[in-house]
């Protein structure tokens, strides 16, 4: 009976060695493969390594980069990967080499992840020490376009908690063709007007949540591109930069359209722009439609509400036309606080497919403590303030200018 039971207990001890009861114990540490903090050495190599072992682990594995401040240079971790998720642990700091833009700002990103389903990634901090291309590019010398800090590409069912991202050389983050990816507490920092320091890309994905961060940067806040569904954004303090943008779309006469944004309890500081829709005057194909922005503050923003479809920097040869985009059901509810400039509400929609369905609601907007003006152009819609209930033209905005070519409806 003792060695039935001495036999049982070897064979439990046997079997916990194999098949460990907690499924996450497979940890990868980027020290185990050579890479080294803290002292000018390459982690490339053993940092693809570690997350080839991790990915190929069939029980849920971690990729883990202790603390200490680590070179690596352009790199893809791609997928798919074994088990239903693996996370990336990061409690150091990933840092692009000294002068990297000549040598990888070309090659669009620097920290890439691709093709994995169940894909977390934990705190650290990326920087990509842009200052030198910003230098660049500002000087109009012939500079790398840069390369995007950490970008996710076809990535399904991800969490990115916790990162930390300093002096891109361009957008901060992208993500592209992805389903189901959620981001929060997420610090994104860039100096106000560095060139092309985007926050947060998104193009051709469904179902993402960025929530409970902050960005300040150069450019766009958030950027929504072509093809984006579902899309929440959520407790985000934004500024300085160029706001929360839809768009650029219109670039392309084929384009897929844009459907399901919501923008809730968010505060936009210093921005140029707060929440706009930006077209090229173009052919288009590509539409705009459910927007919800609800509960938002503005402090001192340049334009805080915005539709341009006349957006043609440069004058490209699309000035003189009209944009195809089709824009319709924009909601704005709960906005309230100051314009920098005196015109805080332009709708400058397209003169051949006009917006509609604009709802203004309980908007409530200052420039220098007097009520702020509202410009449209080709834009149907409504607006209420509240508990008045009176249907106002374009609220508590005061006089409601109408510039440029008059069409029917075209102020409400
Ligand atoms: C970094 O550290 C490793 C060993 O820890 C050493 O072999 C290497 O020479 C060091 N490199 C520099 C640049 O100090
Ligand atoms: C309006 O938005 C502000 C700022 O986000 C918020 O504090 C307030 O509760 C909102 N009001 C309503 C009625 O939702
Ligand atoms: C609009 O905001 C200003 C400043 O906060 C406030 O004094 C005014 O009562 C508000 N108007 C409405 C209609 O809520």
């Amino acid at each position: 009976m003792p060695n039935i039971i001495i036999l049982f207990s070897l064979k439990l001890v046997v079997f916990l060695t194999m098949f460990p009861l907690c499924a996450n114990a497979a940890t990868y540490n980027v020290l185990d493969f050579g890479a080294k903090p803290n002292n000018g050495t390459d982690s490339t190599k053993p940092f693809l390594q570690a997350w080839s072992l991790a990915c190929r682990s069939v029980a849920p594995a971690t990729m883990w980069i202790p603390r200490g401040t680590y070179l690596v240079n352009t790199i893809a971790f791609s997928g798919p990967c074994k088990s239903a998720r693996v996370t990336v642990q990061i409690d150091g700091k990933i840092q692009a080499p000294p002068r990297n833009y000549w040598d990888i700002g070309n090659y669009g990103n620097w920290v890439l992840f691709q093709g994995i389903d169940g894909l977390t990634i934990n705190c650290g901090i990326l920087d990509a020490r842009g200052s030198q291309l910003w230098d660049c590019k500002r000087s109009g010398a012939n500079c790398p376009q840069g390369v995007t800090s950490l970008t996710f590409n076809s990535i399904k069912n991800g969490i990115v908690s916790g990162i930390v991202s300093v002096d891109s050389q361009r957008a901060h983050m992208a993500i592209n063709g992805c389903n189901n990816m959620k981001v929060r507490k997420v610090i994104l920092i860039a100096p106000d007007q560095s060139p092309n320091t985007d926050g947060i890309d998104i193009q051709s994905s469904t179902g993402v949540t960025i929530i409970d961060s902050s960005i300040r940067t150069g450019d766009d806040c958030i950027a929504i591109g072509p093809g984006t569904k579902n899309l929440l954004v959520q407790r985000v303090a934004c500024g300085p930069g160029h706001g929360i943008s839809i768009g650029s779309l219109a670039r392309n006469p084929n384009e897929a359209g844009v459907e399901g944004i919501t923008v809730k309890d968010v505060t936009f500081t210093g921005s140029d722009n707060g929440l706009r829709i930006k077209t090229w005057p173009k052919p288009s194909d590509g539409f705009v439609k459910n927007v919800l922005y609800e509960n938002i503050i503005m402090n001192n923003v340049r334009n805080p509400i915005i539709i341009d479809q006349i957006y043609c920097p440069g004058t490209k040869g699309c000035s003189d036309q009209n944009s195809g985009v089709k824009i319709t059901g924009v909601t704005y509810l709960n906005i309230s606080g100051t314009s920098a400039t005196p015109i805080a509400i332009r709708f400058h929609c397209s003169a051949t497919t006009p917006c509609s369905g604009i709802k203004l609601h309980n908007v409530n907007l200052t420039y220098s403590k007097q009520p702020a003006k509202a410009f449209c152009f080709s834009t149907l819609g409504t607006s209420s303030v509240g508990q008045l209930g009176a249907s106002l033209s374009v609220g508590q905005l005061g006089t409601s200018l109408s510039v440029g070519r008059p069409s029917p409806g075209s102020c409400f």
